[in-house]
């Protein structure tokens, strides 16, 4: 299968860079060579790669920035994945895509699923439903994964962040009133890449019947506060020196940011298991698995 994937040095397209290559015909180009803010590069590089398969892994994902450039955030997270479809549909390849929980604003007191209203409570998630919608509109094969609390052993990402505070500070303050299920990108990857396996090289056919929105996350769910105290426990017994002596819990109300963010965050995974026969791991061994990569690729920071 001929796939051309975006974002391949983001959390998400590094992990589905890495473990589709084995097994796919991969054209990878980067924000150098394509920028999704040019929309006849997208056409370009669309028609010159003449895919199966195109894999969007490329967003602005900036969440306090898109509310300073609502323009910028809606052209890379909806006009470039509307053109994207389109292009998609004109030579006959399906696309995969991704969206987030951030599209609703998490006042539901229950797990959201695929159907639930979306109801965006920043610039970042009203700017992806648009993409979300764009995507559909164009009627191309599709499937958008919605996910939530991604992060990596590398990249920009809450993991690397608490580790590198933890380091340096003896309190980490730490919103302890919103709710989410912490993935890694490697399960988003592993996840994808089983989906796309079970395409048997005809992603169109087999998105037209079952594309459409999924959820995909880990299970289980807990608070960022209670996320970073997993990840110091973690970093302690794989031998990390911390300076850090607490984890305290914070109101989002004290939180810096101007973004709002949804105090629910976690995804419904009904549609994924039922669909695809697929369960995705609980979020504290896939936390583990992280913390053995690290050792293993001996980026202990
Ligand atoms: N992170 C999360 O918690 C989260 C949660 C739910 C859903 N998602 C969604 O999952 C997807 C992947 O997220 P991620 O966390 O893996 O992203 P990420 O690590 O922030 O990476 C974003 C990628 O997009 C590329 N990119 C940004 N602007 C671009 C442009 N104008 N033209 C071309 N490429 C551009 C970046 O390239 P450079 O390296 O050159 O900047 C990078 O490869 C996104 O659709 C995001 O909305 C993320």
């Amino acid at each position: 299968m001929k796939i051309l994937l975006l974002g391949k040095t983001g959390q998400i397209g590094g992990a589905l860079a890495k473990r589709l290559r084995t097994t796919a015909e991969m054209t990878e180009p980067e924000r150098q060579t394509l920028d999704l803010a040019d929309g006849e590069a997208i056409r370009r590089t669309v028609a010159d790669a003449h895919p199966d398969l195109i894999i969007n892994a490329a967003a602005y994902t900036d969440v306090e920035g898109a509310e300073d450039d609502p323009s910028k955030a809606e052209l890379i997270n909806a006009t470039a994945p509307g053109i994207l479809a389109e292009e998609a549909k004109k030579c006959g390849a399906a696309l995969i895509h991704f969206s987030t929980d951030y599209i609703f604003d998490g006042t539901q007191a229950t797990p959201y699923d695929e159907d639930a209203p979306p109801e965006p409570c920043n610039v970042y998630g009203r700017s992806k439903l648009l993409g979300e919608v764009a995507i559909r509109e164009t009627g191309a094969a599709h499937v958008v994964f919605r996910s939530s609390w991604i992060y990596d052993v590398r990249g920009r990402n809450f993991l690397l962040t608490i580790l590198r505070l933890a380091q340096r500070e003896e309190v980490l303050r730490v919103v302890d009133d919103q709710f989410g299920a912490p993935t890694p990108a490697t399960v988003v990857a592993e996840t994808v890449a089983e989906i796309i396996a079970q395409t048997q090289n005809r992603p169109v056919e087999f998105f037209k019947d079952k594309g459409g929105i999924i959820n995909l996350t880990c299970r289980g769910c807990t608070t960022w506060r209670d996320f970073a105290q997993s990840i110091v426990d973690r970093a302690r017994r794989h031998g990390m020196t911390l300076s850090v002596q607490e984890v305290r819990g914070i109101p989002s109300s004290e939180y810096w940011g101007k973004a709002a963010r949804p105090k629910n965050s976690r995804l419904d995974l009904s549609r994924l298991q039922k669909r695809f026969g697929l369960t995705t791991p609980e979020w504290e061994p896939a936390l583990d698995n992280v913390f053995s990569d690290f050792d293993s690729l001996g980026l202990m920071p």
